[in-house]
């Protein structure tokens, strides 16, 4: 810890004692949804000069919103995937917009401060001024050039043309020092990048709130890096995105705000706003909150800004200043835990009522089987108001128990699915998935195809027995509303339930999404 660490610190928590106990540990983050200014031809190559022009245009945005967050009281600010360069570039047409990003690692850089030790790093330089003007920690992505270390070794993954093209999460402290640098290892159609030779485990430390951990977009659903870092005990999360959404299960709001729920992490996910790719929907979501936009249908194609206080959950940190507090003014008992990382089990979850147990032996209703997100799911229709349903793929059963709110939306039709199996298309992920679904229309076919609106509220009880701890509980309401689940346990045992009443708006999808990542390689 540093001096100048030490007096902030020492400050922060003599204000917190002076005034306000509940602000005690926490911090304030910004994301910013991003609508960015395209190349219209990005498989056309430009030169340096041109890409660079292309670029200060996305950054002037970026300037402005750092502006605004630092008002605001901003310590962190994230910036979306792609957000500088754009999308659908070739490996050789984004050649213009490339830098190569020294290792933090190895050495101690700021751009902002010695401009003159690496040539063509305008966008680095600029993104530090940026956290260093306003005074904050600030995360960007953009695309990085390494020359491999060893063309001739033979193992290499060199590519042929002699250098690494990675897409990359550069993150900057308050002075606009380079601290990390991830290089993506999830990629999604991307011509223009390269996988790492390794997965990286990346993270940086803040005096605010201690450690943070680095993943891009696609790297969300994957064990490598996401779980790695969880399980190294990171529970602060950066996540750039340019997420295209997916109902009726992966949108983007309701799967972010899930892995924060299901991983008792916070998640700060900067979306790009673009509509022909439907991506859209950023938040700052903890295991307590979420402060989320999703754009609906006919909004102006904007970017968003928002700015959320949020407690730290680093448990290091905590620990630390729990200590510190002790000594400088012997404060109430300390907050901190070191083993909150991870998942939730039985006897460390909220004391909510223990449901009702599932019973595996009542009568199903007629199955069917029917597409959801291009998985041959099992489905059985909610034919009553009221009622407990089971439906099982294989050996794997999912269980419901649930009533109908009386004076909204009867029409609608329902179902609840269960899907054992991996998921192929787009990638290979191993899935355990329970999904209360409504369907698109009134015919069995639809059910698992897109729908955004519902007006039905439902009381449920979720339940299933995964063979995964790994699964992401979610409850999204009509037009793109989270809610907040009444309880979500995981038992030692795997069974796992979700509860929920009173909704605020119709049911679109309620969802137990687990991940069996052991099994994606078979
Ligand atoms: C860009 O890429 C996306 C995603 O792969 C694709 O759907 C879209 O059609 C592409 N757009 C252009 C202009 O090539
Ligand atoms: C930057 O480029 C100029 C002109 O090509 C060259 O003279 C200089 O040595 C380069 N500086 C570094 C640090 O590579
Ligand atoms: C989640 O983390 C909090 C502290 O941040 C801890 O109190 C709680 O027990 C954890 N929950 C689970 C289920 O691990
Ligand atoms: C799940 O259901 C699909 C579609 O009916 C079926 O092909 C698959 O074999 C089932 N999985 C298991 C584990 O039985
Ligand atoms: C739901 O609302 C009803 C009626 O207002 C109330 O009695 C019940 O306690 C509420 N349930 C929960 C879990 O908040």
């Amino acid at each position: 810890m540093t001096l100048l660490h030490a007096i902030v610190r020492f400050s922060l928590i003599m204000a917190v004692v002076q005034t306000e106990p509940v602000l005690d540990s926490s911090y304030v983050a910004a994301v910013y949804e991003h609508n960015p200014i395209l190349n219209p031809e990005p498989r056309v190559p430009l030169a340096r000069t041109a890409a660079l022009q292309h670029m200060q245009k996305n950054l002037d945005i970026y300037e402005e919103q750092a502006a605004e967050a630092a008002r605001q009281g901003a310590q962190i600010l994230v910036f979306p995937e792609d957000g500088l360069q754009g999308f659908n570039f070739s490996r050789s047409s984004i050649s213009g917009y490339l830098e190569t990003i020294p290792d933090p690692q190895q050495e101690s850089w700021n751009p902002c401060t010695e401009p003159g030790k690496y040539n063509n790093t305008e966008v680095l330089q600029r993104l530090s001024c940026m956290a260093r003007r306003n005074n904050l920690y600030l995360v960007a992505n953009m695309p990085d050039l390494q020359p491999c270390p060893l063309k001739t070794d033979p193992t290499s993954s060199c590519p042929s043309d002699g250098h690494w093209q990675f897409n990359t999460n550069v993150a900057f402290s308050s002075d606009g020092l380079l601290v990390a640098r991830y290089h993506k290892q999830n990629l999604y159609y991307e011509e223009s990048f390269d996988t790492p030779p390794q997965p990286e485990i990346i993270t940086f430390d803040t005096p605010f709130a201690g450690r943070f951990g680095l993943i891009v977009c696609f790297d969300i659903l994957f064990h490598e890096p996401t779980i790695a870092l969880v399980k190294k005990g990171v529970r602060q999360l950066v996540f750039p995105t340019a997420w295209m959404n997916a109902l009726p299960l992966l949108d983007s709001v309701q799967f972010h705000r899930a892995l924060s729920l299901g991983a008792n992490i916070t998640v700060l996910a900067a979306n790009l706003r673009h509509d022909r790719l439907n991506m859209r929907g950023s938040g700052i979501y903890t295991p307590f909150s979420a402060t989320y936009h999703h754009a609906q249908r006919g909004d102006p194609e904007e970017g968003r800004l928002l700015v959320a206080r949020v407690p730290v959950l680093d448990p290091e940190w905590l620990e630390q200043r729990s200590a510190t507090q002790e000594r400088v003014v012997n404060a109430e008992s300390p907050t901190s835990t070191a083993a909150d990382s991870g998942f939730c089990h039985k006897d460390s979850c909220s004391d909510a009522p223990p449901p009702a147990t599932a019973s595996s032996a009542l009568p199903s209703s007629a199955t069917f089987t029917s597409s959801m997100m291009k998985d041959p799911f099992t489905f059985v229709l909610l034919n009553e108001a009221e009622g407990k349903l089971n439906v099982c793929n294989g050996t794997f059963c999912c269980h419901l128990q649930y009533r109908r709110s009386p004076h909204s939306g009867s029409k609608e039709l329902y179902a609840l699915g269960a899907f054992a199996g991996t998921h192929t298309a787009d990638g290979r992920l191993a899935l355990q998935v329970c999904a209360l679904v409504r369907c698109a229309g009134s015919d069995a076919s639809s059910c698992g195809q897109k729908v955004e609106e519902a007006e039905s509220k439902i009381d449920f009880l979720l339940e299933g027995k995964f063979d995964t701890r790994y699964v992401y509980p979610s409850v999204l309401a009509s037009k793109m509303v989270v809610e907040q689940p009444d309880y979500f346990e995981i038992a030692a045992d795997g069974r796992v339930t979700l509860k929920h009443s009173n909704m605020t708006g119709g049911l679109v999808t309620a969802c137990l999404y687990g991940r069996m990542y052991q099994l994606d390689k078979k």
